[in-house]
């Protein structure tokens, strides 16, 4: 059988979707965490309800997120290249729906032993596979969405979209969005987003670079400084 050659996006060109690298790290450890549960007490199983709330609010809001800022940029240049992504989003109303019947059936019946245990097995590889089905969606984000926005859009059509959410970001909100994501960047990917903040934000950026230093190694402050032509002395203590 042909292998299907993969295409990649230009990294040197605008890119969406580095916060995936935070995403799929979020979610695996979610995977780790519900590996150890023991459904049968009901205090882990109220701890994890609730991580489970907080990982359906990130994997929505992330989604729809997707949906009405960057498949719009390609329903505008007339593409269709979003429809199928677009169509697994719709799907997690009903696979997070099942999941949390799940938990809801353990927390009803806290002393049938075996029906926690069984259920809660179940929800482990529900969730299991849920989190294998997004490691291919985001795969397919990148390899299959990126090169058709790159290909039918300009590099300054892409930025407005991030553009538009560092508008409306207090630099505090900005400042936290980027202590999440950082311990998953790489340099690049640091210097990246921040060189789209300094675009859209300018006095934004100036406003956090105090603290955004406090978040990276010396070399990287180095390097940072240097991209972003920032040569106020702002010193990293140590
Ligand atoms: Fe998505
Ligand atoms: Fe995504």
């Amino acid at each position: 059988m042909a292998s299907k050659m993969t295409t990649y996006p230009d990294v040197t060109r605008y890119c969406f979707y580095r916060v995936h690298k935070f995403l799929s790290a979020f979610l695996a450890g979610f995977e780790q965490k519900v590996a150890v549960v023991d459904f049968t007490n009901a205090e882990e199983v109220a701890k994890i309800t609730d991580e489970f709330c907080n990982v359906k609010d990130l994997v929505f809001s992330h989604a729809h997120f997707e949906d009405q800022n960057i498949h719009q940029l390609l329903r505008d240049k007339k593409s269709h290249a979003h429809e199928m992504i677009e169509s697994e989003h719709h799907d997690h109303d009903a696979i997070f729906e099942n999941m949390a019947s799940l938990l809801q059936e353990i927390k009803n019946n806290p002393s049938d032993i075996n029906l926690c245990k069984q259920k809660g097995y179940e929800f482990y590889l529900e969730y299991r596979k849920f989190y294998g089905d997004t490691l291919l969606h985001l795969h397919n984000e990148e390899t299959i969405l990126l090169p058709e926005l790159q290909r039918v859009c300009l590099d300054e059509e892409l930025r407005t979209v991030d553009a538009a959410t560092y508008k409306i970001l207090t630099p505090e909100q900005m400042l936290g969005m980027l202590k999440t994501a950082f311990p998953n960047f790489n340099y690049w990917d640091k210097e990246a987003f921040l060189i789209s903040i300094k675009l859209a934000q300018p006095d934004k950026l100036t406003e956090i670079w105090p603290e955004v230093v406090k978040i990276v190694s010396i070399e990287e402050m180095n390097r940072l400084s240097a991209a972003l032509e920032i040569h106020e002395g702002v010193k990293k203590a140590g």
